[in-house]
Parts: C-alpha cells; structure tokens; sequence
C-alpha cells in the first residue's frame, strides 16, 4: 500500500525503553498504523505516534465484543536483516475471526503492507538480543456508536508494535498447567477457533484462579465432556510419548496456531510425524503415570515453544520430564527462533524480508 501516510513523532521514547528488563506487551514503540472502515470502505491509512484514540463509550466492540487481533513478530537476524514470520497466515487467520464475528475484511496486501511500513519506521525498535523480538498486534474493532446487537458499520484497524522478551519468565524452565475441569473456554459451533477478546475474557477468571493455586495456566479440555485436550489459552500443546507425538486436532474449538503449523512441519521433516486427532486427558495421565509420556511443550508466537514440566489433574500434581525442559522441546525452539532470526536456511519461505535500506530510523 503506497498511499500510507505517516506522521513522525517529535520524541521518540526509544533511548528511555530499558531493553534488559523488556516484559511482554508493556512497552509500545513510537508509531502505530491505523485505518478507519466507513461506507463500505478502507480509508485513511496512515502510521501515526503511538498514542491514545477517541471513540464513542456507545462503540459496539465495548458493548458486544466485535473485536478480533493478531500476533506476529518481526525478528532482527544474525545478519542484520530483518524478518516476519509467516504474516500471510495471520492474515487468513484474522479473515477467519472477521468472517465469525462479522467483520469487514481487507486485501492481504493492504495487512502486510501496513506490518512492513510500521516495522521499517521502527527498524531502531527492533532487539538484537537472542530471546527478544519485536511483537506486532494487529486489531480491528467496531466503533460505530450503538447500543443495538448487530454487526457495526464502522470500524478502526491499528497495529501496533511492542519489543519484547520470552513471554514465560527465562527463569523458568517449565511451565506449569493446572487441568481445567469447572470452566469451558470454548464449544462446538462456538468462536473457539477465532482470535476474538471474548476467548481471552473467558479465561481471565479460571486464568486467576489457577495462579492462585500456585500454576502458570490453565490447560483447558473440550467443553463438552471435559474429556478432551484442547489448548492452553495462549498456545496450543503438544505431547511426546515414547513411540508417537500428539496435538489436538483444529476442530473448531481451538485456535489455529501459526507455531502449531510450523511445529507440525518441522517434525514432519524430522520423521517424527504428529498425529493430530482426539486427546483423552486420561491418556495423558497414564502416560506419565507410566512414563511412556516424555515430554509436553505449549506452541504460540509469543511463547514460541514452552516446555510444560507440571500438570495438575483431579488435585494430583504430575510432573512431566521431572520438571524440566526436554529436548526435543528444546530442540524445536532452536530450529524455529534459528529460521526467525536467519541462522538457519528457510525451506518453506515463511520468513518475509523488511527492506530496511530506505528506513528511516526513529529520531533519538
Ligand atoms: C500470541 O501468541 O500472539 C497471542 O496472541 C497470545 C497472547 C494473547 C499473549
């Protein structure tokens, strides 16, 4: 899209944005890309100073929750170049959400465009450091002011953009999960598969209640039977047995995650095939009761790959792997952060390069 306008701003934030204690999502770069829908239309693209917005407290994304994101992020390399990973992905995923939640969609290009100009102005932004990268949250919202429940007619579309560290602390080598057996995060012929606020608002609560009880996240089974694994909220997961890897197969009720597609490839080539299909939790349970289950790791963009050293079903603690990250979980991490960042060569053209030789570097 050439026809991005951009505003700079007068003060850039970056030399006070303390890169060794980057958390995730709490630290905004300087701009931001925003677009408004109105008569049927996309207009007004433009790359502004990230700031504060006006809408209505009658906008039907604050009443009725039409609002739909994504999550990508923009690597610099070993050798200086900088890449996104698989953006075309994240724009058929959040054509997926738009088309759930009645939502206008726009073309692939106008989405991956707008990512390539914010990162290009924001090329300063980007961490060096091995473990920190540059997170791009895409969002689309209804700002039409009513209080009626129907699709809304006017929309805002903004990407901004945050650097960032590992989402799970780096102190912690396995995440925990606590089995959900109360609460559902999602139903068949739900909105499970679509990254909408309502699914994150859903699983605020349980979320706590499993902090307070001493775990990470919740690991939430199918809401039906709360029988079947399904994800962790903020990843998808993945069980290695002695003789068969498994994940959840994508039947409406869970996300489709990039890292998830990624991750199934990467083992595919590896000759470990994963079979995705129905995971009882009982399987899961005999499996480390056995040992024959070896090693469990969450997939996300901003938990890459998290080895999960700890379930809780049914009040029992179980431990996977005594605890620890496992090696295959390791293994895959530094396959997929070594393509992200260039170490390792792209066979299956996931990255995107940013041209970075006509970026303009954000005044210090
Ligand atoms: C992502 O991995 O990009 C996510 O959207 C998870 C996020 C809600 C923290």
């Amino acid at each position: 899209m050439s026809n991005i306008t951009i505003t700079r701003t007068t003060k850039s934030r970056l030399s006070e944005t303390d890169y060794d204690n980057l958390g995730f999502g709490q630290q905004f770069s300087d701009h931001m890309f925003q677009m408004e829908y109105r008569d049927g239309q996309w207009r007004d693209p433009a790359i502004v100073p990230f700031g504060d917005v006006s809408i209505s407290p009658a906008a039907l994304a604050l009443h009725y929750g039409q609002s739909v994101f994504e999550g990508l992020k923009a690597y610099r390399g070993v050798d200086d170049k900088v890449r996104l990973f698989r953006p075309d992905m994240n724009y058929q995923r959040l054509m997926t959400s738009c088309e759930r939640l009645c939502m206008p969609r726009m073309d692939e290009s106008t989405f991956v465009d707008a990512l390539i100009a914010l990162t290009q102005l924001e090329v300063d932004w980007i961490p060096r450091k091995r473990g920190q990268s540059f997170y791009l949250r895409p969002l689309m919202v209804a700002t039409e002011p009513s209080l009626q429940v129907r699709p809304a007619e006017q929309f805002m579309f903004f990407i901004m953009a945050s650097p960032v560290r590992e989402f799970f602390d780096e102190n912690i080598p396995a995440v925990s999960l606590k089995v959900e057996q109360e609460f559902t995060r999602a139903a068949p012929g739900g909105m499970g598969y679509a990254k909408t606020a309502g699914n994150y608002a859903a699983a605020i609560n349980p979320g706590q209640k499993s902090i307070a009880a001493g775990y990470d996240q919740v690991l939430w089974l199918d809401g039906r039977d709360h029988r079947y694994v399904e994800e962790v909220g903020q990843m998808n997961i993945f069980f290695r047995f002695t003789d068969r890897i498994v994940t959840p197969e994508l039947r409406g009720t869970i996300l489709p995650g990039i890292t998830r597609d990624s991750t199934i490839a990467l083992l595919k080539e590896r000759g470990m095939p994963c079979e995705e299909r129905l995971i009882d939790i009982q399987e899961i349970v005999d499996g480390v009761k056995s040992g024959e289950l070896l090693e469990a790791f969450g997939t996300g963009t901003a938990a890459v790959i998290a080895p999960v050293g700890k379930l809780n079903f049914n009040g029992e603690d179980l431990l996977v792997n005594a605890g620890a990250a496992g090696d295959l979980s390791q293994s895959l991490y530094d396959e997929l952060l070594g393509i992200q960042q260039g170490e390792v060569e792209d066979t299956h053209g996931w990255t995107v390069p940013v041209p970075i030789e006509t970026a303009v570097a954000a005044p210090a």
